[in-house]
Formats: C-alpha cells, structure tokens, sequence
C-alpha cells in the first residue's frame, strides 16, 4: 500500500510512503514461525508504518552489502544502517510467519534469500569499533549468525506502549498538512528534555513552521531513562514551556542502535517518511561512552550530496547555561567556555539545567 498525504510536505524517501500492512492471511497455521527480537519487532512495526520506506522488508545481501560498505542501498538511495532479521537457518518453505516474544504472530515474510553475514565487520563498518562493550555491538554479537531477507505483510500491529502518541508517519503527515506546515524540524531524543534539548528545539523553530518532537520509545540500553518516566517528562514540559499550535509529540518506534553517525542519518532519513524537512542533530547524537568524536554525527552528513537526503540537518554544537550571559548558549555563541560547574554529579539538576517540573518528575522515578 502507499500513501500521499500532505502533498507540499518533503516526499518521503524513494519518493512514496509504502506501507506493509494487510490483511491476516489464510493457512498461517501451516508455516514456520520465526520470534523476533525486541529490535527486530521495532523494525518490522516501522516497516508496517512505511517509516522505512522504501524498505519493504528485512533486506537481502545486495542491499546490504552496499549498506555496509557505502552508506546506500543496491540502487544507490542513501541508507545508513542495516535493517536485517536474523534466523539460526534457512526456514523451510517459500514463507514464514514472524511472531512476537509470546509467540504471536504479527507477519508474513515472503523468503527472499537466506545469508551469512560477518559480525565484526558490521561492527568496524556501522559502529566504528569491535569493541563488545558498545552496546550495539554486543547486541550485533548476540545475534544469530545468518540473516532471512524478503518483503513483510504485517497483518498485526503490536499494541503501542503509548497509544496517545503512537502517530504513523502518514499521521504527522496528515497533522502537519492541517496546520498548513511545509518546513517541520524533527527532534530525536532518547532522553527527558533538558533546558540544553529545549534551546536546540526552540532555536530550530525559530526558523521553521513547527516542531515534530519525537522520541525514541524502543529498547534502549538498561541504564538510559525509561520510556514511560520521559514521556511524564514531556507531558509537563510540553503543558508549561512550548507552544502547542507549533508542535507536535510524537513516539518513534525505534530501538536504539547507538551507532552514533551512521544513526544519524538513518535518524533522519526515517523522519523525512515522518514528514520532517529537517532534523536537528547535536553534540555525540546516537553516541554512547566515547566512541565517536563529539561532532562526527554532524561530520558524516557530508559524506552525502544534499539531494540524497533531501532532509536538512540543522547542527548544533555543545549547549549549556551560561552564568556570565545569563542564558542558554553554545561556544558559538558565548565566549565563557561552559557550564560544567553546573553540572556537579549527585546534585539535584539545577534550574539552568532541568525545568524544575522536568526534574520533579524523574526525582519521583528514582527515589
Ligand atoms: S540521542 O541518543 O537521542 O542523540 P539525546 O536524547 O541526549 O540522545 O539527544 C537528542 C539530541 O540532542 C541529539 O541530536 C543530541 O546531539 C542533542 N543534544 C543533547 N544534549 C545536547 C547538548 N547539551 N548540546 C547540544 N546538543 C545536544
């Protein structure tokens, strides 16, 4: 199925939105199910919602050898990060059912090919490092050892964590066009919206028609914030601090990779199908520890010509509250070098740091 909604919106990636979702098929009793992981079921609900368009499926060796190696797929569209689903064997039959961890099934696979991959090369290639301490790499590690590539039919759709925010991408599309916006910044966040998060949105907005905000809700690692206290967070944030004929929340389906750059623009590529015609990307996005360089998630957007993404990436460098200008700042813009002095561990957040509702919220979680 595909979908054209909001016609002076950016066009999604590849040029339609398409969707795999239809209906549940007879004889499904009769296949062989495969359980998806947590990563993988994210993967499969965004191919349902076309947020992966033009990926109609987990991707076969031609796709994504060229993923791996040159950042594009088979016929040369941009696309950072490999979407794969990863099987002990070949399964038997021309297809296979895809289920949940209760074993439910959610989808049809149609058998494409059947592929061994190498696990430290996807590693050195799409993390920069073999290091299994990253934890998209231990996941990568984890991961069993062939990958089952062909076009899905998801004729169920897991139940979002939250049904509030659970927007398709035809969706915001659709919310967008309402509000008569044609230039939206998306905001990518697996973190509660702290005043230098807040700067970085609102600067964005300045200069666009309005602001999609868009969390990751998928898996992150243990020691991130949990879903369900950032979305607390951005409820009361949302309520007191910003607009709300100027922005739209949102959940991303998403399961992080921590892949830093390659995220990156896998990020925003995702969002151009959300409908954004631009993206925001900060200081280390994606990163994790330090295994990228504070700005290589910005740096890498040129290994592209601006036409492949066609989404605009708004960059900003480290941004923090400055008590000599009395304001938010980067060293873009102020001259007193930082505000690590603010951010003294064990203390509670500051004001310049967290909206004291902001940090109410998460002092409730973890007391
Ligand atoms: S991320 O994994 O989703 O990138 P996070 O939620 O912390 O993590 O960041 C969301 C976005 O804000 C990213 O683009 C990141 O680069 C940016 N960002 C976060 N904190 C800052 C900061 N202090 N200064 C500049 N950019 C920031």
């Amino acid at each position: 199925m595909s979908t054209t909604v909001g016609t002076d919106l950016i066009k999604p990636h590849g040029g339609q939105l398409l969707e795999r979702s239809g209906p549940r098929p007879e004889g499904l009793d009769d296949l062989e199910t495969v359980v998806l992981t947590a990563r993988e079921l994210s993967d499969l609900d965004m191919l349902a919602s076309g947020a992966l368009s033009p990926l109609q499926g987990f991707m076969g060796s031609e796709d994504y050898e060229r993923v791996v190696e040159e950042m594009r797929l088979a016929n040369g569209l941009a696309w950072a990060l490999p979407v794969c689903l990863a099987v002990d064997e070949a399964p038997g039959g021309d297809e296979v059912a895809l289920a949940d961890e209760s074993s439910r099934p959610l989808a049809v696979l149609e058998v494409e090919e059947v592929y061994s991959y190498d696990k430290e090369r996807e590693a050195e290639r799409c993390f920069r490092t073999t290091d299994e301490n990253h934890p998209g790499v231990a996941r990568l590690y984890r991961q069993k050892p062939q990958y089952l590539a062909g076009r899905v039919t998801v004729f169920e759709r897991r139940e979002p964590d939250f049904p509030e925010l659970a927007l398709d991408p035809a969706e915001t599309r659709g919310a967008f066009a309402e509000r008569g916006w044609k230039r939206v910044v998306g905001f990518q966040t697996r973190n509660p919206i702290h005043r230098a998060h807040e700067y970085l949105t609102k600067g964005a907005l300045e200069t666009v028609d309005g602001l999609l905000i868009h969390p990751l809700v998928g898996e992150t690692k243990s020691d991130d914030v949990p879903a369900e206290t950032r979305v607390e967070c951005y409820r009361v944030l949302l309520e007191r601090y910003y607009p709300a004929d100027r922005v739209v929340i949102a959940s991303f389906p998403a399961a992080m990779r921590y892949a830093g750059p390659r995220e990156a623009i896998w990020h925003a590529i995702c969002r151009k199908n959300y409908g954004c015609s631009h993206f925001i990307v900060g200081r280390d996005h994606a990163g994790v520890g330090d295994y990228y360089g504070t700005y290589d998630a910005q740096l890498v957007f040129d290994e592209f010509e601006p036409h492949e993404l066609d989404i605009e990436p708004m960059f900003f460098e480290h941004a923090f509250y400055c008590r000599v200008c009395g304001q938010m700042a980067t060293p873009k813009t102020c001259p007193h070098g930082g505000d690590d002095q603010l951010l003294a561990a064990g203390e509670l957040p500051p004001v310049e740091f967290s909206r004291p509702e902001v940090a109410e919220v998460l002092i409730a979680a973890y007391q």
